[in-house]
Protein backbone atom coordinates (compact mmCIF):
# COMPACT_ATOMS: atom_id res chain seq x y z
CA UNK A 1 0.00 0.00 0.00
CA UNK A 2 1.22 3.52 0.56
CA UNK A 3 -0.77 4.31 -2.41
CA UNK A 4 -3.69 6.80 -1.71
CA UNK A 5 -6.02 8.37 -4.33
CA UNK A 6 -8.59 10.82 -4.09
CA UNK A 7 -11.07 11.82 -6.34
CA UNK A 8 -12.31 15.15 -5.12
CA UNK A 9 -15.39 15.88 -6.32
CA UNK A 10 -17.45 12.37 -5.51
CA UNK A 11 -16.21 12.38 -1.40
CA UNK A 12 -14.92 9.25 -1.94
CA UNK A 13 -11.27 7.76 -0.74
CA UNK A 14 -9.85 4.96 -2.55
CA UNK A 15 -7.56 2.83 -1.33
CA UNK A 16 -6.48 -0.29 -4.22
CA UNK A 17 -5.93 -3.28 -2.74
CA UNK A 18 -5.68 -7.00 -3.68
CA UNK A 19 -6.84 -7.86 -0.26
CA UNK A 20 -10.61 -8.81 0.17
CA UNK A 21 -13.14 -6.04 1.21
CA UNK A 22 -13.38 -6.95 4.90
CA UNK A 23 -9.01 -7.00 5.92
CA UNK A 24 -8.42 -3.44 6.24
CA UNK A 25 -5.46 -1.82 4.16
CA UNK A 26 -2.53 -2.90 6.04
CA UNK A 27 0.07 -0.27 6.41
CA UNK A 28 -2.25 2.35 6.67
CA UNK A 29 -4.00 0.90 9.85
CA UNK A 30 -1.52 2.41 12.74
CA UNK A 31 -1.00 5.88 11.05
CA UNK A 32 -4.38 7.27 9.54
CA UNK A 33 -7.35 5.48 10.95
CA UNK A 34 -9.16 8.31 9.36
CA UNK A 35 -8.51 6.37 6.13
CA UNK A 36 -9.65 2.98 7.37
CA UNK A 37 -13.34 3.98 8.24
CA UNK A 38 -13.45 6.13 5.00
CA UNK A 39 -12.14 3.92 2.34
CA UNK A 40 -13.69 1.98 0.11
CA UNK A 41 -11.55 -1.41 -0.50
CA UNK A 42 -11.22 -2.35 -4.43
CA UNK A 43 -11.22 -6.11 -4.25
CA UNK A 44 -9.92 -6.55 -8.03
CA UNK A 45 -8.92 -4.46 -10.30
CA UNK A 46 -11.32 -5.99 -12.95
CA UNK A 47 -13.99 -6.09 -10.45
CA UNK A 48 -16.74 -3.20 -11.50
CA UNK A 49 -19.12 -3.06 -8.56
CA UNK A 50 -20.72 -0.67 -7.03
CA UNK A 51 -18.71 2.67 -5.90
CA UNK A 52 -19.51 3.43 -2.33
CA UNK A 53 -20.14 6.57 -1.34
CA UNK A 54 -19.44 8.25 2.39
CA UNK A 55 -22.56 8.36 4.34
CA UNK A 56 -20.64 10.81 6.53
CA UNK A 57 -18.31 13.31 4.75
CA UNK A 58 -16.98 14.72 7.75
CA UNK A 59 -15.14 11.56 8.66
CA UNK A 60 -13.02 12.56 5.72
CA UNK A 61 -12.05 16.17 6.67
CA UNK A 62 -8.90 15.54 7.69
CA UNK A 63 -7.63 13.39 4.54
CA UNK A 64 -10.18 15.82 2.32
CA UNK A 65 -7.98 19.08 3.49
CA UNK A 66 -8.04 21.42 0.52
CA UNK A 67 -11.33 22.90 1.72
CA UNK A 68 -11.13 24.84 4.97
CA UNK A 69 -7.28 26.72 5.72
CA UNK A 70 -6.20 29.80 7.55
CA UNK A 71 -3.45 32.26 6.29
CA UNK A 72 -4.02 35.23 8.16
CA UNK A 73 -0.20 36.23 8.95
CA UNK A 74 1.01 38.92 6.48
CA UNK A 75 3.69 35.93 5.28
CA UNK A 76 1.47 33.41 5.40
CA UNK A 77 -1.22 35.68 2.63
CA UNK A 78 1.91 36.62 0.68
CA UNK A 79 2.53 32.79 0.16
CA UNK A 80 -1.05 32.11 -0.50
CA UNK A 81 -0.89 34.97 -3.37
CA UNK A 82 2.24 33.00 -4.50
CA UNK A 83 0.60 29.72 -4.63
CA UNK A 84 -2.58 31.08 -6.19
CA UNK A 85 0.03 32.35 -9.17
CA UNK A 86 1.74 29.13 -9.70
CA UNK A 87 -0.95 26.59 -8.88
CA UNK A 88 -2.50 27.23 -12.93
CA UNK A 89 1.05 26.28 -14.52
CA UNK A 90 2.25 23.12 -15.26
CA UNK A 91 5.43 23.78 -13.55
CA UNK A 92 6.88 20.59 -11.00
CA UNK A 93 6.60 22.23 -7.34
CA UNK A 94 9.06 21.46 -4.38
CA UNK A 95 8.07 22.39 -1.36
CA UNK A 96 9.94 23.21 1.66
CA UNK A 97 9.14 22.97 5.46
CA UNK A 98 9.73 21.41 8.66
CA UNK A 99 7.65 18.89 10.03
CA UNK A 100 3.82 19.58 10.61
CA UNK A 101 4.39 22.93 8.84
CA UNK A 102 1.71 22.27 5.89
CA UNK A 103 3.30 21.14 3.33
CA UNK A 104 0.95 18.45 2.50
CA UNK A 105 -2.01 20.68 2.69
CA UNK A 106 -0.04 23.63 0.46
CA UNK A 107 0.11 20.34 -2.14
CA UNK A 108 -3.27 19.68 -2.16
CA UNK A 109 -4.10 23.57 -2.45
CA UNK A 110 -2.09 23.55 -5.62
CA UNK A 111 -3.64 20.98 -7.09
CA UNK A 112 -6.65 22.39 -6.08
CA UNK A 113 -5.96 25.61 -7.73
CA UNK A 114 -4.63 23.65 -10.53
CA UNK A 115 -6.53 22.28 -13.97
CA UNK A 116 -5.94 19.00 -13.29
CA UNK A 117 -8.22 19.49 -9.74
CA UNK A 118 -10.67 16.70 -11.05
CA UNK A 119 -7.60 14.36 -12.06
CA UNK A 120 -6.24 12.21 -8.84
CA UNK A 121 -3.82 13.57 -6.19
CA UNK A 122 -2.16 10.72 -5.11
CA UNK A 123 0.37 11.22 -1.83
CA UNK A 124 2.89 8.95 -1.41
CA UNK A 125 5.43 9.08 1.51
CA UNK A 126 9.14 8.21 -0.09
CA UNK A 127 10.45 7.44 3.27
CA UNK A 128 7.99 4.73 3.82
CA UNK A 129 9.30 2.19 1.17
CA UNK A 130 12.64 0.05 0.80
CA UNK A 131 14.89 0.49 -2.18
CA UNK A 132 13.70 -2.41 -3.55
CA UNK A 133 9.95 -1.95 -3.10
CA UNK A 134 10.09 1.98 -4.11
CA UNK A 135 10.80 1.17 -7.78
CA UNK A 136 7.68 -0.96 -8.41
CA UNK A 137 5.66 1.26 -6.27
CA UNK A 138 6.83 3.89 -8.49
CA UNK A 139 6.91 2.70 -11.77
CA UNK A 140 4.59 -0.29 -11.13
CA UNK A 141 5.30 -4.18 -12.44
CA UNK A 142 4.15 -6.98 -14.57
CA UNK A 143 2.62 -10.24 -13.80
CA UNK A 144 6.10 -12.15 -12.67
CA UNK A 145 8.23 -9.50 -13.39
CA UNK A 146 10.19 -10.56 -9.58
CA UNK A 147 9.44 -12.96 -6.74
CA UNK A 148 5.82 -12.53 -5.28
CA UNK A 149 4.51 -10.80 -8.29
CA UNK A 150 1.60 -12.29 -9.00
CA UNK A 151 -0.37 -9.82 -11.24
CA UNK A 152 0.78 -6.69 -12.85
CA UNK A 153 0.12 -3.96 -11.09
CA UNK A 154 0.25 -0.03 -12.27
CA UNK A 155 2.48 2.50 -10.42
CA UNK A 156 1.83 5.88 -8.82
CA UNK A 157 2.55 7.44 -11.95
CA UNK A 158 0.20 5.74 -13.81
CA UNK A 159 -2.42 6.35 -10.93
CA UNK A 160 -1.78 9.54 -10.49
CA UNK A 161 -2.51 9.77 -14.59
CA UNK A 162 -4.20 13.29 -15.56
CA UNK A 163 -4.01 14.61 -11.91
CA UNK A 164 -1.08 15.49 -9.83
CA UNK A 165 1.60 12.80 -7.67
CA UNK A 166 3.13 14.25 -4.04
CA UNK A 167 5.67 12.63 -3.41
CA UNK A 168 6.84 13.74 0.76
CA UNK A 169 10.21 13.45 1.72
CA UNK A 170 11.42 13.17 -1.25
CA UNK A 171 15.57 13.67 -0.05
CA UNK A 172 14.83 9.63 1.23
CA UNK A 173 14.70 8.38 -2.28
CA UNK A 174 17.55 6.04 -3.12
CA UNK A 175 20.20 7.42 -5.72
CA UNK A 176 19.31 4.69 -7.89
CA UNK A 177 15.56 5.76 -8.19
CA UNK A 178 16.43 9.55 -8.65
CA UNK A 179 17.81 8.56 -11.93
CA UNK A 180 14.88 6.86 -13.03
CA UNK A 181 12.62 9.38 -11.64
CA UNK A 182 14.64 12.04 -13.39
CA UNK A 183 13.99 10.23 -16.80
CA UNK A 184 10.16 9.93 -15.96
CA UNK A 185 10.38 13.68 -16.07
CA UNK A 186 12.33 14.30 -18.91
CA UNK A 187 10.51 11.22 -21.25
CA UNK A 188 6.78 11.95 -19.51
CA UNK A 189 6.87 7.76 -19.98
CA UNK A 190 7.26 4.81 -17.75
CA UNK A 191 8.06 1.46 -18.02
CA UNK A 192 6.27 -0.93 -15.32
CA UNK A 193 9.47 -3.54 -14.21
CA UNK A 194 9.61 -6.30 -15.66
CA UNK A 195 7.83 -4.73 -19.40
CA UNK A 196 9.31 -3.40 -22.86
CA UNK A 197 6.49 -1.11 -23.68
CA UNK A 198 6.70 2.60 -22.17
CA UNK A 199 3.55 3.54 -20.84
CA UNK A 200 2.75 7.57 -21.56
CA UNK A 201 2.00 9.78 -18.50
CA UNK A 202 0.96 12.94 -18.10
CA UNK A 203 1.54 14.01 -14.24
CA UNK A 204 2.34 17.10 -12.71
CA UNK A 205 4.88 16.63 -9.69
CA UNK A 206 5.03 18.21 -6.55
CA UNK A 207 7.96 17.03 -4.25
CA UNK A 208 8.31 17.98 -0.59
CA UNK A 209 11.21 17.92 2.02
CA UNK A 210 11.50 19.03 5.52
CA UNK A 211 15.58 19.07 4.90
CA UNK A 212 17.66 21.53 3.08
CA UNK A 213 18.11 19.66 -0.24
CA UNK A 214 20.88 21.86 -1.40
CA UNK A 215 22.95 20.25 1.42
CA UNK A 216 21.69 16.59 0.37
CA UNK A 217 22.83 17.62 -3.05
CA UNK A 218 26.36 18.85 -1.90
CA UNK A 219 27.04 15.97 0.46
CA UNK A 220 26.32 13.73 -2.92
CA UNK A 221 23.13 12.45 -1.78
CA UNK A 222 20.40 13.92 -3.96
CA UNK A 223 21.32 14.42 -7.58
CA UNK A 224 21.67 17.94 -8.76
CA UNK A 225 20.14 17.40 -12.19
CA UNK A 226 17.12 15.96 -10.30
CA UNK A 227 16.82 18.67 -7.74
CA UNK A 228 16.75 21.56 -10.37
CA UNK A 229 13.97 19.67 -12.39
CA UNK A 230 11.62 19.76 -9.12
CA UNK A 231 12.36 23.15 -7.95
CA UNK A 232 10.97 25.18 -11.01
CA UNK A 233 8.75 26.50 -8.47
CA UNK A 234 9.89 26.41 -5.21
CA UNK A 235 7.34 26.86 -2.43
CA UNK A 236 8.84 27.56 1.50
CA UNK A 237 6.60 27.04 4.49
CA UNK A 238 7.86 28.98 7.55
CA UNK A 239 7.92 27.48 10.89
CA UNK A 240 4.87 28.45 13.27
CA UNK A 241 6.46 30.81 15.50
CA UNK A 242 7.31 33.12 12.53
CA UNK A 243 4.39 33.77 11.37
CA UNK A 244 2.50 34.78 14.89
CA UNK A 245 -0.44 36.24 13.57
CA UNK A 246 -1.10 32.35 12.47
CA UNK A 247 -1.65 31.13 15.59
CA UNK A 248 -4.91 32.13 16.81
CA UNK A 249 -6.82 32.25 13.78
CA UNK A 250 -5.91 28.15 13.73
CA UNK A 251 -6.33 27.77 17.36
CA UNK A 252 -10.20 28.70 16.48
CA UNK A 253 -10.13 26.87 13.42
CA UNK A 254 -8.96 23.22 14.84
CA UNK A 255 -11.36 24.26 17.98
CA UNK A 256 -14.19 24.32 15.70
CA UNK A 257 -13.19 21.16 13.80
CA UNK A 258 -12.81 18.98 16.61
CA UNK A 259 -15.55 20.01 18.71
CA UNK A 260 -17.74 19.33 15.86
CA UNK A 261 -16.79 15.62 15.19
CA UNK A 262 -16.67 15.53 19.09
CA UNK A 263 -20.27 16.50 19.14
CA UNK A 264 -19.45 19.68 21.09
CA UNK A 265 -21.51 22.60 21.25
CA UNK A 266 -19.69 26.58 21.15
CA UNK A 267 -16.30 26.14 23.38
CA UNK A 268 -14.66 29.27 23.69
CA UNK A 269 -10.99 30.01 24.25
CA UNK A 270 -10.37 31.70 27.37
CA UNK A 271 -7.38 34.73 26.83
CA UNK A 272 -4.96 33.39 29.15
CA UNK A 273 -5.10 30.48 26.81
CA UNK A 274 -5.00 32.64 24.13
CA UNK A 275 -1.83 34.41 25.89
CA UNK A 276 -0.41 30.74 26.51
CA UNK A 277 -0.89 29.69 22.82
CA UNK A 278 1.35 32.73 21.51
CA UNK A 279 4.01 32.31 23.54
CA UNK A 280 4.59 28.88 23.09
CA UNK A 281 7.62 28.31 20.37
CA UNK A 282 5.71 25.11 18.70
CA UNK A 283 8.90 22.84 17.71
CA UNK A 284 6.02 20.79 16.05
CA UNK A 285 4.53 23.40 14.33
CA UNK A 286 0.71 23.37 13.04
CA UNK A 287 0.46 19.79 13.82
CA UNK A 288 1.71 19.92 17.56
CA UNK A 289 -1.28 22.85 17.81
CA UNK A 290 -3.77 20.94 16.40
CA UNK A 291 -2.73 17.96 18.66
CA UNK A 292 -2.68 20.33 21.78
CA UNK A 293 -6.53 21.52 21.06
CA UNK A 294 -7.81 17.86 20.17
CA UNK A 295 -6.26 16.97 23.69
CA UNK A 296 -7.47 20.24 25.23
CA UNK A 297 -11.19 19.80 24.04
CA UNK A 298 -10.96 16.52 25.19
CA UNK A 299 -10.27 17.47 28.75
CA UNK A 300 -12.03 20.98 28.97
CA UNK A 301 -14.78 21.94 31.04
CA UNK A 302 -17.77 24.12 30.47
CA UNK A 303 -17.39 24.69 27.34
CA UNK A 304 -14.17 26.93 27.77
CA UNK A 305 -10.70 25.98 26.74
CA UNK A 306 -8.56 27.07 29.92
CA UNK A 307 -4.41 27.22 29.97
CA UNK A 308 -4.49 24.10 32.26
CA UNK A 309 -5.91 22.30 29.36
CA UNK A 310 -3.16 22.49 26.88
CA UNK A 311 -0.39 20.30 27.07
CA UNK A 312 2.25 21.95 25.10
CA UNK A 313 6.01 20.37 24.17
CA UNK A 314 9.10 21.61 26.58
CA UNK A 315 11.06 20.53 23.84
CA UNK A 316 13.25 23.40 23.01
CA UNK A 317 14.48 23.68 19.27
CA UNK A 318 17.67 25.77 20.05
CA UNK A 319 19.69 23.79 23.03
CA UNK A 320 22.77 26.32 22.22
CA UNK A 321 20.41 28.78 23.77
CA UNK A 322 21.65 27.20 27.45
CA UNK A 323 25.34 27.68 26.04
CA UNK A 324 26.68 31.42 26.86
CA UNK A 325 25.14 33.46 29.41
CA UNK A 326 25.34 36.06 26.20
CA UNK A 327 23.89 33.87 24.16
CA UNK A 328 21.24 33.12 26.44
CA UNK A 329 20.64 36.91 26.73
CA UNK A 330 20.45 37.83 23.36
CA UNK A 331 17.93 34.53 23.34
CA UNK A 332 15.86 36.40 25.42
CA UNK A 333 16.00 39.76 23.77
CA UNK A 334 14.48 37.74 20.64
CA UNK A 335 11.95 36.35 22.34
CA UNK A 336 10.82 39.13 23.44
CA UNK A 337 11.08 40.62 20.02
CA UNK A 338 8.76 37.46 18.45
CA UNK A 339 6.46 38.87 21.95
CA UNK A 340 6.04 42.29 20.27
CA UNK A 341 5.68 40.90 16.93
CA UNK A 342 2.27 39.12 18.61
CA UNK A 343 1.26 42.18 20.34
CA UNK A 344 1.58 44.26 17.43
CA UNK A 345 -0.38 41.75 15.42
CA UNK A 346 -3.17 42.93 17.82
CA UNK A 347 -2.69 46.65 16.91
CA UNK A 348 -3.95 48.16 20.47
CA UNK A 349 -3.66 51.73 20.18
CA UNK A 350 -2.26 52.08 24.19
CA UNK A 351 0.22 49.36 22.93
CA UNK A 352 3.26 50.95 24.11
CA UNK A 353 1.83 52.20 28.26
CA UNK A 354 0.84 48.89 28.37
CA UNK A 355 4.45 47.55 27.76
CA UNK A 356 5.45 49.95 30.16
CA UNK A 357 3.39 48.90 33.08
CA UNK A 358 4.10 45.47 32.60
CA UNK A 359 8.15 46.52 32.28
CA UNK A 360 7.59 48.25 36.17
CA UNK A 361 5.32 45.38 37.34
CA UNK A 362 7.72 42.82 36.75
CA UNK A 363 10.45 44.53 37.64
CA UNK A 364 9.04 45.99 40.99
CA UNK A 365 8.10 42.08 42.11
CA UNK A 366 11.74 40.42 40.84
CA UNK A 367 13.09 43.26 43.06
CA UNK A 368 10.89 41.57 45.72
CA UNK A 369 8.83 45.09 45.97
CA UNK A 370 11.56 47.23 46.92
CA UNK A 371 10.90 50.39 44.39
CA UNK A 372 14.93 51.48 45.15
CA UNK A 373 16.29 47.99 43.52
CA UNK A 374 13.85 48.04 40.45
CA UNK A 375 14.34 51.59 39.47
CA UNK A 376 18.12 50.71 39.65
CA UNK A 377 17.61 47.43 37.98
CA UNK A 378 15.73 49.42 35.23
CA UNK A 379 18.33 52.84 34.66
CA UNK A 380 15.32 54.80 35.98
CA UNK A 381 14.67 57.06 38.99
CA UNK A 382 12.72 55.62 41.75
CA UNK A 383 10.29 58.54 41.08
CA UNK A 384 9.57 57.52 37.54
CA UNK A 385 9.32 53.58 38.92
CA UNK A 386 6.70 54.75 42.30
CA UNK A 387 4.58 57.03 39.84
CA UNK A 388 4.12 54.41 37.35
CA UNK A 389 3.14 51.93 40.07
CA UNK A 390 0.99 54.04 41.76
CA UNK A 391 -0.84 54.85 38.27
CA UNK A 392 -1.52 51.24 37.41
CA UNK A 393 -2.30 50.35 41.48
CA UNK A 394 0.90 48.71 42.55
CA UNK A 395 1.09 50.33 45.71
CA UNK A 396 -0.63 53.28 47.31
CA UNK A 397 0.10 56.41 47.08
CA UNK A 398 1.48 56.91 50.72
CA UNK A 399 3.83 54.17 50.18
N1 LIG B 1 -2.87 26.73 6.69
C1 LIG B 1 -3.50 25.75 7.35
N2 LIG B 1 -4.78 25.89 7.74
C2 LIG B 1 -5.42 24.92 8.41
N3 LIG B 1 -4.88 23.73 8.73
C3 LIG B 1 -3.60 23.52 8.36
C4 LIG B 1 -2.84 24.51 7.65
N4 LIG B 1 -1.60 24.01 7.41
C5 LIG B 1 -1.58 22.78 7.95
N5 LIG B 1 -2.76 22.46 8.52
C6 LIG B 1 -3.11 21.22 9.21
O1 LIG B 1 -1.99 20.84 10.01
C7 LIG B 1 -1.73 19.45 9.95
C8 LIG B 1 -0.31 19.23 9.40
O2 LIG B 1 -0.27 19.61 8.04
P1 LIG B 1 0.47 18.74 6.92
O3 LIG B 1 0.21 17.28 7.12
O4 LIG B 1 0.12 19.31 5.60
O5 LIG B 1 1.98 19.08 7.32
P2 LIG B 1 3.33 18.46 6.79
O6 LIG B 1 4.29 19.58 6.65
O7 LIG B 1 3.05 17.62 5.59
O8 LIG B 1 3.74 17.56 8.03
P3 LIG B 1 4.85 16.37 8.09
O9 LIG B 1 6.18 17.00 7.92
O10 LIG B 1 4.64 15.83 9.47
O11 LIG B 1 4.50 15.41 7.02
C9 LIG B 1 -2.80 18.87 9.04
O12 LIG B 1 -3.85 18.34 9.81
C10 LIG B 1 -3.28 20.06 8.23
O13 LIG B 1 -4.62 19.91 7.83
MG1 LIG C 1 3.51 15.52 5.31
Amino acid sequence: MGLETEIPEADVLLVKDHAPPSSPPPRYAPAHPEFISASVVVPDESSDGPLLTMPNPEVLTKSIRATAQVFEDARSKELLARIELVAPSEANVLIIGDTGTGKELIARHVHALSARRNGPFVAVNCGAFSETLVESELFGHEKGAFTGAFSSKAGWFEAANEGTLFLDEIGDLPLSIQVKLLRVLQEREVVRLGARKPVPINVRLIAATNVRLEEAVKAGHFREDLFYRLRVVHLELLPLRERPGDILPLARHFVNQYRRRLGYGEVAIAPETELKLRQHSWPGNIRELENVIHHGLLIARNAVLRPEDLYLSSLSLRPEAAAAPEDAQDDALKSLERALLMLFEDCHGDLFERIEEVVMRTAYQYCHCNQVQAAKLLGVSRNVIRARLIRIGAISALK
